[in-house]
C-alpha cells in the first residue's frame, strides 16, 4: 500500500441517506452507486442492511450491480447485524462490513447501559465473527471524540488483534477542533499495538462546520482514509464533505504531498445527481459544487478574471466537471445523441424505456429551445416513476382570477383496475384545488409537509420541479418530485408520485 495513498470512503448512501430529507429509494441508491464507482471512491458504505428490508435490498442491489470498488455495510456490534449485514454484501466483488459501538462514558451509561469491559467485549465478539465472513473489516468507536483516550487503546489494540484493518475514529457529534483531532489521532496511531498493521480513518461530523478541517487534520496525524459524503450530507449538520476533501488534497498537494483515487471531473455530476434524486439543492455559495463557486460577479474580480484567471481561481471549473456550456441538446437531436447523452449521465436503460424518454424529449423540445441534462434528468425520474404507479395523470383543466375562486378538474387513471375517473374541486389556489381533486379520486395519503418550486434551467421556458413530502401515520415520509414547462402540472404529478409511493 503506497503510504501517501488517502482511500476515499464515501458514505452518502448510508450516513447521508439516513438524514431527514434525503432518503432514498433502491433504484436511486443503485444509480448514485454507479456513479460513485465512476468519480471513483475507493469505499462505499452503501447502507445499515438491518436497518430495514428496504436497505437491506438496497444493498444487496449495490453489492452486485458494482464492480470495481469496495462495498461496505454497516452493522453495529452485534451477532444478528453482522450476518444480515453479511448476506446483503457477500455477492459484492470487494465486501466490507463496517461495524461500531460507542465508546463515551456519556453513550456506554445512557444509551448502550453498558460497562467499558462488556463494550470492548462486544466489539472484539462483533469483529471476530464479522472477520470469519469477510477478511475485510472496518472498526469505529462510536463518539470517538468523547472517549477515553485510554480505553480507546484498549479497545483498539483488542479489535485489532481480532482482525480489524481499519480503524475509524469518529467525531460523532462534531465536537472537537482540528488541533484536538489531530492530537487524538496522533495519539491513537502512537499508543495502539498494531497500528501499523492498519489503516486509520477519520469519520468528522459537521456540527461546528469543521468536519472538513477535522479530516485533514487527522490525515496530517497520519489517517489514510476520510469518510465523508457528498454535498457532505448526513446527520444533523452532515460529514465532511467528500468534494471538499479531496479538492483541497489535490488543489494543495504541494501542502499535503498525497494521493487520491478520485476522478474530480465526476464531482460536479455526482452532486447534481444527488441534488436531482433527493431534490435537495446545495446552497449558492457551497464550496466547489455551489452554483456560485466558479462565478466572479463584482466589476473588480471580473476585471482580474480576463487579465488572468489565476487572480480569483484557484481551481479551474473543469477540474471538477463543472460544464459551462451544459446545454447539449435541442429539437433536432436525434434518438442516438440522446442515448449518448444519457450514458455520459450515468443511466444505464433498457431499450423501452429509452423509446419513451425519446418521446418525451421530442415533446418537451418543441417547448423548450434548449435541453439541458438537468432537463433529462427530469424526464428519466419521470420514467423511472411510471414503472411503479397505481395513478396516472389523465387530463386536467385549471382556472384563478381575482375574481373568481381557483378550480381545477382532473381526469386520472387507476392502473390496477383500469378505471378512469374524474373530479372536480376548489382552493386556496390551483395546486391546492387539483390536490383536492386528488383526495377525492385517491384518498388521503397523508399530510403533506414540504411542497418546493425551482426552475431546473433558467429562462421563461424552463421546466419547473415540484418536490413534495407527505408525512404517513406510521411516521414513512414519502417523497415526490416531478417537472415540466407548466408549473401546477409538475405540482399535480409530484403529489401523484408520492401518492403512488405511499401505496
Ligand atoms: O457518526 C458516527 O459515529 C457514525 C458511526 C456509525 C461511524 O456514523
Ligand atoms: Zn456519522
Amino acid at each position: 500500500m503506497n503510504p501517501n495513498y488517502v482511500k476515499i470512503f464515501d458514505t452518502t448512501l448510508r450516513d447521508g441517506e439516513q438524514s431527514p430529507g434525503f432518503s432514498m429509494n433502491t433504484e436511486e441508491k443503485v444509480r448514485l452507486a454507479l456513479q460513485l464507482e465512476r468519480l471513483g471512491v475507493d469505499v462505499m458504505e452503501a447502507g445499515f442492511p438491518a436497518a430495514s428490508p428496504d436497505d437491506f435490498t438496497a444493498v444487496e442491489r449495490i453489492a452486485k450491480a458494482v464492480k470495481t470498488v469496495e462495498v461496505c455495510g454497516l452493522a453495529r456490534a452485534m451477532d444478528a447485524d453482522i450476518r444480515t449485514t453479511w448476506d446483503a454484501i457477500k455477492e459484492a466483488k470487494m465486501p466490507r462490513i463496517h461495524t461500531f459501538i460507542a465508546t463515551s462514558p456519556v453513550h456506554m451509561q445512557y444509551k448502550l447501559k453498558k460497562t467499558p469491559e462488556q463494550v470492548k467485549q462486544m466489539a472484539v465478539e462483533a469483529v471476530t465473527l464479522a472477520k470469519s465472513f469477510c477478511d475485510r473489516v472496518d472498526f469505529s468507536p462510536e463518539d470517538g471524540g468523547r472517549s477515553d483516550r485510554d480505553f480507546l487503546v484498549d479497545i483498539l489494540e483488542a479489535v485489532i488483534k481480532a482482525g480489524a484493518d481499519t480503524i475509524n475514529i469518529p467525531d460523532t457529534v462534531g465536537y472537537l477542533t482540528p488541533e484536538e483531532f489531530e492530537a487524538l489521532m496522533r495519539y491513537l496511531i502512537k499508543h495502539t499495538k498494531g497500528a501499523d498493521k492498519v489503516i486509520w480513518s477519520t469519520h468528522c461530523h459537521d456540527d461546528l462546520g469543521l468536519g472538513v478541517a477535522n479530516s485533514l487534520a487527522g490525515v496530517r496525524a497520519g489517517a489514510r482514509q476520510i469518510e465523508c459524503t457528498i454535498n457532505g450530507i448526513g446527520e444533523r449538520a452532515g460529514n465532511a464533505s467528500l468534494e471538499e476533501v479531496v479538492m483541497a488534497l489535490q488543489t494543495r498537494k504541494d501542502f499535503y504531498t498525497l494521493e487520491h483515487g478520485i476522478d474530480s471531473t465526476e464531482i460536479f455530476r455526482t452532486s447534481k445527481l444527488l441534488e436531482q434524486i433527493t431534490g435537495q439543492k446545495v446552497q449558492p455559495n457551497k464550496a466547489i459544487v455551489g452554483k456560485n463557486a466558479f462565478a466572479h460577479e463584482s466589476g473588480i474580480h471580473q476585471h482580474g478574471m480576463l487579465a488572468h484567471p489565476e487572480t480569483y481561481e484557484i481551481m479551474t471549473p473543469e477540474s471538477v466537471g463543472v460544464d459551462k456550456t451544459n446545454i447539449v441538446l435541442g429539437k433536432h437531436s436525434g434518438r442516438a445523441a440522446l442515448a449518448a447523452r444519457l450514458i455520459d449521465m450515468g443511466y444505464q436503460l433498457e431499450s423501452d424505456q429509452l423509446n419513451e424518454i425519446f418521446t418525451d424529449f421530442k415533446v418537451l423540445a418543441d417547448k423548450k429551445k434548449e435541453i439541458a441534462d438537468s432537463d433529462l434528468a427530469i424526464l428519466v425520474h419521470g420514467e423511472f416513476a411510471e414503472a411503479n404507479q397505481t395513478w396516472s395523470l389523465e387530463k386536467y383543466e385549471l382556472g384563478s382570477g381575482d375574481s373568481k375562486q381557483a378550480f381545477a378538474a382532473l381526469t386520472l387513471k387507476n392502473h390496477k383496475t383500469n378505471e378512469i375517473l374524474a373530479a372536480k374541486a376548489d382552493g386556496s389556489g390551483m395546486v391546492d384545488a387539483a390536490y383536492n381533486c386528488i383526495k377525492q379520486l385517491c384518498g388521503e395519503h397523508g399530510t403533506l409537509t414540504e411542497f418546493k418550486m425551482d426552475a431546473v434551467t433558467s429562462g421563461i421556458d424552463a421546466q419547473a420541479v415540484v418536490n413534495v413530502r407527505l408525512a404517513q401515520t406510521d411516521g414513512r415520509v414519502v417523497t415526490g418530485r416531478a417537472g415540466d414547462t407548466d408549473i401546477v402540472k409538475a405540482a399535480i404529478l409530484a403529489y401523484l408520485e408520492s401518492v403512488n409511493k405511499s401505496l
